[in-house]
């Protein structure tokens, strides 16, 4: 771990305010949840157009539920990591304003992150897109491998965002309002390949904002960073909450 880019990153995020974070797989490996486009991410395993699109899940439900139901297996043994508890300690004093995650685990929330924005959506609730009924997890959980809508029978939707579906309107048009007034945009844990997520950085940079990417491996914008830390967010992020105290 470089000392000098730790201290870099810290010094910044003190002196670029508001800070605002982008985090996607990435921060949420290291409590066991595998990323996508690492060589052991999921889509080394399954096709994401054949288990996480809308059209694979409108022509085979049972087959992306099958995949769901895997990743909720995961997902739900799944606890915040220091990566999580740093950005929340960041946030309680004062020197984050948001967290906006591609993350659908609910770990920034469970770890003490209170603006968090789900611009992918969460595995909280599933909605029957018959009837409209939204329903809790752990109604879903209880009704795995295929939860049906307990009141007209379809196969119910996990609340996330699947390839070839809009983003949430609410979420992404805050998440770019936050882009563009960030004195700092820092990513974490993200590869930066999926749009439109992957286009904030420039909202940050074309508004004169700054960036920094703690990221285990490269992104594209790299070139473009203040700082760029290469390793582990659970490592890096309390490090830098550890240079900011002294
Ligand atoms: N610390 C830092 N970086 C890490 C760590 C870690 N512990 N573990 C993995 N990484 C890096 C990987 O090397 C990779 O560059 O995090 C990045 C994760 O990138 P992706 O796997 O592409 O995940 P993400 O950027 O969140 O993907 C965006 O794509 O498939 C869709 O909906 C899915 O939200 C997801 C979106």
């Amino acid at each position: 771990m470089s000392v000098d880019a730790v201290r870099s990153l810290a010094e910044l995020i003190g002196s670029s305010q508001p800070c605002v974070v982008l985090t996607g797989a990435g921060v949420s490996t290291e409590s066991g949840i595998p990323d996508f486009r690492s060589a052991t991410g999921i889509w080394a395993e399954y096709d994401p157009m054949e288990v996480a699109s809308i059209w694979a899940f409108e022509r085979d439900p049972e087959q992306v539920w099958e995949f769901y139901a895997r990743r909720l297996g995961v997902l739900l043994e799944a606890e915040p990591n220091p990566g999580h508890l740093a950005l929340a300690e960041l946030e309680r004093r004062g020197l984050v304003a948001a967290v906006v995650t591609q993350n659908i685990d609910t770990l920034h929330a469970r770890a003490g992150s209170v603006d968090v924005v789900e611009v992918h959506g969460s595995i909280r609730t599933s909605s029957c897109r018959a009837c409209g009924l939204r329903v809790p997890l752990a109604d879903v959980v209880a009704r795995l491998p295929v939860p049906a809508c307990e009141a007209c029978g379809a196969v119910l939707k996990p609340d996330v965002v699947m390839f070839g579906e809009p983003m949430p309107e609410p979420e992404l048009d805050r998440a770019v309002a936050l882009a563009r007034e960030a004195g700092l945009l820092l990513v974490v844990g993200s590869s930066l390949e999926v749009h439109p997520v992957a286009a904030l950085p420039e909202e940050t940079l074309a508004a004169g904002g700054k960036l920094a990417i703690v990221n285990r491996g490269p992104t594209p914008y790299d070139p473009d960073a203040a700082v760029r830390l290469d390793g582990s967010a659970g490592e890096l992020l309390p490090a830098v909450v550890a240079a900011l105290s002294s």
